[in-house]
């Protein structure tokens, strides 16, 4: 089979898979790109989806080696956002007309059960905006209020999907319970985002060849791959950042295999390469994820550092993208950006009927 027919195929094995991953000439490369960028166009359209985030803690009970908030990482300057601060936020961003609010903290259980359940409430009284929760693995009662209180959305990464890997870089936390959260989040009504990082230490293209199938699997409605990058007083600190090209690959190689999900830009793409958001728009990707965390605790949030969005003006921040996506032939979406699974089940968008 030569490339062009591989790239056509509806479904994919492992081997296929890793085989795409694994291309290396520059005009190869270039054929699975424009491709992925076919493919989102008939699922997904011209539309980039807008998800503003308020990283509303940095408290972590965990100790992920790879990342800065880990709870071993003592320099890190702590913070917590009140719920009026969180909600107030949220008014402000669906103001400029942006209709998801993505809730983003390491693991912190100072906001419990009720505690959360009161920001989701609040925030729905003043917006109708969709919410995704991005706190990390908590009790599936939780899960459950959560959901009654109005959240949309769950944003839980499975990091890896190599499980020896994956008990390496995590303290405590085994890949099994992650996947049996991701199932229960989704059991419950939930539209479901998991992913993984590119170029962990150790990782293989077979590695990243099972991250894409445990996606599948999970039928997920968001899939995110990030590229890694080492952050300072982190074990991790001194290993080499991922690849942006690798990264660039995992984006295409999934919106061929997945077809009708979401796929971010992700901010670590942005952050390591200038023109990250735009090259992952081009390959594959169809949503942006905006930081609106209030500017006094943006460089907190430090998970690695020199995170492209810590300038990002959220007065300006649309404008700005709008732009860029212009030049690209692309436009802001003014929805949701509800699951694509949710409206078009397994059709493709030109049989939408309206
Ligand atoms: N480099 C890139 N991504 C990271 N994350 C955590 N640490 C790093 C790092 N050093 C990602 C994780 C997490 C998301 C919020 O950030 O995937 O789920």
């Amino acid at each position: 089979m030569n490339l062009k027919e591989l790239l056509h195929k509806e479904s994919f094995t492992r081997e296929e898979i890793i085989s795409l991953l694994k291309l290396q000439k520059g005009e190869e490369i270039r054929e699975l790109i424009n491709r992925a960028d076919e493919v989102r166009r008939e699922y997904c359209g011209e539309e980039v989806h807008l998800r503003g985030i308020i990283e509303f803690s940095n408290y972590c009970t965990e100790d992920c080696l790879y990342c800065g908030l880990r709870a071993g990482n003592l320099k890190l300057q702590r913070y917590r956002m009140s719920p009026e601060e969180i909600i107030e936020t949220a008014k402000q961003i669906s103001n400029l007309g942006i209709f998801t609010i993505v809730l983003q903290s390491g693991e912190d259980s100072y906001y419990d059960k009720d505690l959360i359940a009161y920001i989701i409430y609040s925030i729905k009284q003043y917006s109708d905006v969709a919410i995704t929760l991005s706190i990390g693995e908590r009790e599936f009662d939780e899960y459950r209020i959560w959901k009654l209180a109005g959240a949309d959305r769950y944003l839980l990464k499975h990091e890896t999907a190599n499980p020896k890997l994956y008990s390496i870089y995590h303290n405590k936390q085994k890949l099994e319970d992650r996947i049996k959260h991701l199932e229960f989040l989704k059991s419950l009504g939930y539209q479901i985002g998991s992913g993984n990082i590119v170029g962990l230490p150790m990782q293989t293209e077979e590695d990243i060849a099972d991250d894409i199938l445990l996606c599948s699997k999970l039928d997920l409605d968001m899939a995110a791959f990030g590229p890694f990058i080492p952050a300072p007083n982190t074990p991790y600190r001194r290993r080499k950042a991922g690849n942006v090209m690798l990264t660039l690959k995992t984006m295409a190689v999934a919106r061929i295999v997945l077809k009708n999900v979401h796929i971010p830009a992700t901010t670590a793409l942005a952050t390591i390469d200038e023109a990250g958001r735009i090259k992952g728009l081009t390959s594959g990707a169809n949503v942006i994820m905006p930081d609106f965390t209030p500017m006094k605790y943006r460089q907190y949030y430090e998970i690695y550092p020199n995170r492209n969005t810590i300038k990002d003006d959220p007065s300006a921040v649309k404008a700005l993208l709008t732009m860029q996506l212009e030049s690209i032939g692309r436009k802001i979406s003014s929805g949701k950006g509800d699951s694509l699974k949710l409206i078009f089940g397994n059709d493709k968008i030109s049989h939408y009927p309206y």
